[in-house]
């Protein structure tokens, strides 16, 4: 026995007379290889091995998980922890990459102390970049990467973090965030990648970045979906508030984010602070164990939100009811910050009293230990220093500046002010001009964030400067004074100041502060042309003061590299970005949302392009795809085309023999077309277009025969919930619009070739080559007239192909 485990077991008595309940040591010390060691034999047995060697004790301390600043690398081993981690700006001190791999292994060889050696994972907050380190790289908060509409470079970006992440030793990150942002209000709205269901969804590609091919494949780091689920859809957009919906609703808009991870392999769910119509999530078994675990098929382990399990009983403090209910309800891993001692007895006691099933401890430590096996932490299980050269390196930070650039999203341009020239003089003004702090935003370098020089970067004003060149005078003033009408131009940046959670949460006004407005004052008093630059983390309040401005770009939160955002000044970088979430008229509007009906500033998906000069025409859109086919009307979808300078619409054509007739356009690459008629066979196909008019070929032709318009009857409408490469989940609506009460329906629809359903909810489904039917279940096959129910299903399709079933038919 070392002499350092000696020291520790004979700390044990003091203990106990301290009155602290002290885990017993395992059995004897292994002598030779056990099987759980051996790298060669599969996880499940290595998982099952370990667990009958080990004691209650050992299988409650893996389901715990504490906070650095709270534990000590002793407290690791004697109370045999599963898992440590860094809350929102905590660091080592020095906060250096080195500091960094150096803690965590400490910690990890304080757990490889223990008697049968199983590692801790670390897991921190990398969710822009490694935010907690000093010198990382700082990419866009999500609601910038959403507007890139790019998720091959958003998986890049997971590989980079995972890189730097690696670097520090730290192998598990609570990321990404896949809320779907429903109300601006919200002071989480920059962690969502946008407010649609899709938009997030199509962004899971950064758990594969993050954790790479495989888990134990170099520099993968696991991912963490978060928070499960609805926190974007608080009503008034209150953080850790009340998402009230139906369920239908909550699985429409909230859940398939969740299932795309879960497709990716993600390893760990965090549960979210919020409730759901009153019931806290960290309760919530139906959630957890029935919907995640169950129909979703979630094989990783489930995290709880820091002090989340206090919240259940409503009552401060951890309680055994706090305690039995998380876990019994599915948490697999308890984040308890400072409390995890007294978490651990509590614990305890409610499995000693039964309350807590050994079998669903098993449960828990089973998930979680398999995680630690497919990551090979029980073979390298210490910092992998060749990655720490990586953090803040040349690479990363010119992807960072690549994301900045395609997150920037031009919202008006009045007599093309942009993009700048390199010539005569340009002031500059505004409190986020030179200020890393300000353009980086909550959740960088500590948990709020903060204003200044807080870690290296580029600044949005050096930034303009490098890109101006020696030819150009730029010169800068926070506040806008001094300028002159001798400037060709003016440029404010100007925004929101770093927050996180809570206290960004908005509920009175949305607009700019006194400080902003005034800066903008005295660059309009000037009579130069104004640019104002947003830097914030939502849609700002700015309607009434948008006719003052020539031009506006939404620049988000961009991080450390404000280079990025002066190459779109400047056209070095042509603008394609669009708005991931709507652009309110007032802030009376929020909630607004895409498709709820009311007037925004700028719709969903709005972004203008520089588009002078441009004669190059998008690439032919893909072929589209017909559903919710109905007597009158058919959604027709396809895959979007891409432009050098960026696609700004889609024109969907009635093809009879060479006549081509314009019946929709669309923004995005969807459309219903309406005002057909019953029984009869259409062929569409669509175009794209550019913002300088070019057109793109046209797409392959999809036909399309509409219902037969019968009085009685009923109607079958898809909607595509999520879809990924592999495969989607669509929910289909059947309304009985027959004028009796329908006692059992069936839809019937056609999978492409190659497809193949893989699950359905609320439904019978039988499949006859291409042909499916959808039976009524049980409980939804009784519909009044005029009354709606739904079924889901999930399909799987070739890598690539991007066909999706069609011609859906109740009866
Ligand atoms: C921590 C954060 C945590 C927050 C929750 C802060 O003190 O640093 O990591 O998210 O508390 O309230
Ligand atoms: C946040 C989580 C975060 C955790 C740890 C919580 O307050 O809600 O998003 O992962 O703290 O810092």
């Amino acid at each position: 026995m070392s002499s350092r485990q000696w020291a520790i077991r004979a700390a044990v008595p003091l203990l106990v007379a301290a009155g602290l309940v002290v885990p017993r040591a395992s059995a004897a010390p292994l002598s030779g290889a056990a099987p759980y060691q051996d790298p060669s034999l599969p996880v499940p047995t290595r998982v099952a091995d370990l667990m009958s060697r080990m004691t209650l004790d050992e299988k409650l301390g893996q389901m715990t998980q504490a906070e650095r600043g709270s534990v000590s690398n002793s407290d690791v081993t004697t109370y045999r922890l599963g898992s440590v981690l860094s809350g929102g700006g905590s660091a080592p001190s020095p906060n250096t990459a080195a500091s960094w791999a150096d803690m965590y292994d400490g910690f990890q060889n304080a757990a490889l102390a223990t008697p049968l050696g199983i590692p801790i994972l670390y897991g921190a907050d990398a969710v822009h970049g490694h935010n907690n380190v000093v010198g990382a790289t700082i990419f866009p908060h999500n609601i910038g990467l959403g507007a890139t509409r790019d998720p091959a470079l958003v998986e890049r970006i997971g590989r980079a973090v995972a890189e730097e992440v690696s670097g520090t030793g730290v192998d598990w990150d609570f990321a990404p965030c896949l809320c779907v942002a429903r109300n601006d209000r919200w002071g989480r709205t920059y962690e969502s990648f946008g407010e649609t269901p899709e938009l997030p969804s199509s962004m899971a590609t950064i758990v594969t970045g993050l954790q790479g091919a495989t888990l134990n494949g170099p520099a993968s780091v696991l991912a963490t979906a978060k928070h499960y689920v609805g926190d974007g859809g608080t009503t008034g957009g209150v953080d850790q508030g009340d998402t009230q919906l139906s369920e239908a609703d909550l699985r429409a808009i909230h859940l398939p984010p969740f299932r795309a991870a879960v497709e990716r392999g993600v390893g760990s769910v965090m549960i979210s602070f919020s409730s759901w119509n009153g019931a806290r999530l960290h309760g919530h078994q139906y959630l957890i164990t029935t919907v995640l675990k169950g129909e979703l098929g979630f094989s990783g382990f489930v995290v709880s939100d820091w002090n989340g399990i206090d919240q259940i009983d409503g009552a401060p403090g951890t309680s055994a009811l706090d305690v039995r209910t998380a876990v019994n309800a599915g948490i697999d891993m308890v984040m308890v910050p400072t409390a995890w001692r007294q978490f651990i007895d509590l614990l305890r006691a409610e499995v000693q009293a039964g309350r807590v099933t050994t079998a669903r401890v098993d449960d828990a430590v089973r998930r979680i230990l398999t995680k630690k096996f497919e990551l090979g932490l029980f073979e390298k299980p210490l910092t992998d220093r060749s990655y720490t050269s990586t953090v803040g390196s040349a690479a990363h930070r010119a992807l960072a500046r690549e994301a900045v650039a395609k997150s920037q999203v031009v919202l008006k341009n009045a007599g093309n002010v942009l993009p700048l020239a390199r010539s005569g003089k340009i002031f500059v003004a505004g409190r986020s001009a030179d200020n890393i702090g300000n353009q980086s935003g909550g959740w960088t370098i500590s948990w709020q964030g903060s204003s200044g020089n807080i870690t290296p970067g580029t600044t949005i004003l050096q930034g303009i400067r490098n890109s101006a060149g020696s030819g150009t005078t730029v010169t800068y003033s926070q506040d806008g004074t001094g300028i002159d009408s001798s400037y060709r131009v003016a440029v404010a940046v100007v925004g929101e100041t770093p927050y996180a959670e809570g206290q960004g949460d908005r509920p009175g006004s949305l607009g700019l502060d006194a400080a902003d407005l005034n800066t903008i004052a005295n660059l309009r008093a000037s009579g130069v042309p104004v640019v104002v630059v947003l830097v914030s983390g939502r849609p700002l309040d700015i309607a009434s003061q948008l006719s003052g401005w020539n031009a506006l770009v939404a620049a988000w939160l961009p991080g450390t590299e404000g280079q990025g955002v002066a190459d779109v000044l400047f056209g070095t970088v042509q603008p394609t970005g669009k708005l991931p979430v709507t652009w309110m008229s007032s802030a009376s509007q929020q909630p607004i949302n895409s498709g709820d009906g009311k007037t925004p500033l700028f719709p969903y998906g709005f972004g203008l392009t520089y588009a002078q000069g441009d004669s190059s025409p998008p690439t032919a859109p893909g072929t589209p795809a017909a559903s919710a086919v109905t007597s009158s009307s058919a959604t027709l979808t396809w895959a979007a085309s891409s432009d050098d300078v960026g696609v700004t619409g889609y024109d969907v054509i009635r093809l009879q023999g060479s006549t081509e007739t314009t019946v929709a356009t669309s923004a995005t690459a969807s459309a219903t077309v309406t005002g057909l008629a019953a029984g009869t066979s259409y062929t569409f196909a669509v175009y794209a277009r550019d913002a300088a008019g070019n057109r793109s070929p046209r797409s392959g032709t999809v036909s399309v025969t509409t219902g037969g318009g019968q009085t009685g009857g009923c109607t079958a409408t898809a909607t595509v919930q999520s879809q990924w490469s592999t495969g989607y989940v669509i929910q289909v609506t059947v309304t009985n619009t027959g004028t009796t009460s329908l006692t059992g329906w069936g839809v019937t629809f056609t999978l492409p070739p190659g497809h193949a359903v893989t699950g359905s909810w609320n439904v019978t489904m039988t499949t006859s080559g291409q042909a499916v039917t959808a039976r009524n279940a049980a409980h939804n096959g009784s519909l009044a007239p005029g009354a709606s129910t739904s079924f889901g299903f999930q399909g799987g399709r070739p890598n690539g192909d991007t066909r999706l079933p069609s011609g859906y038919t109740c009866g």
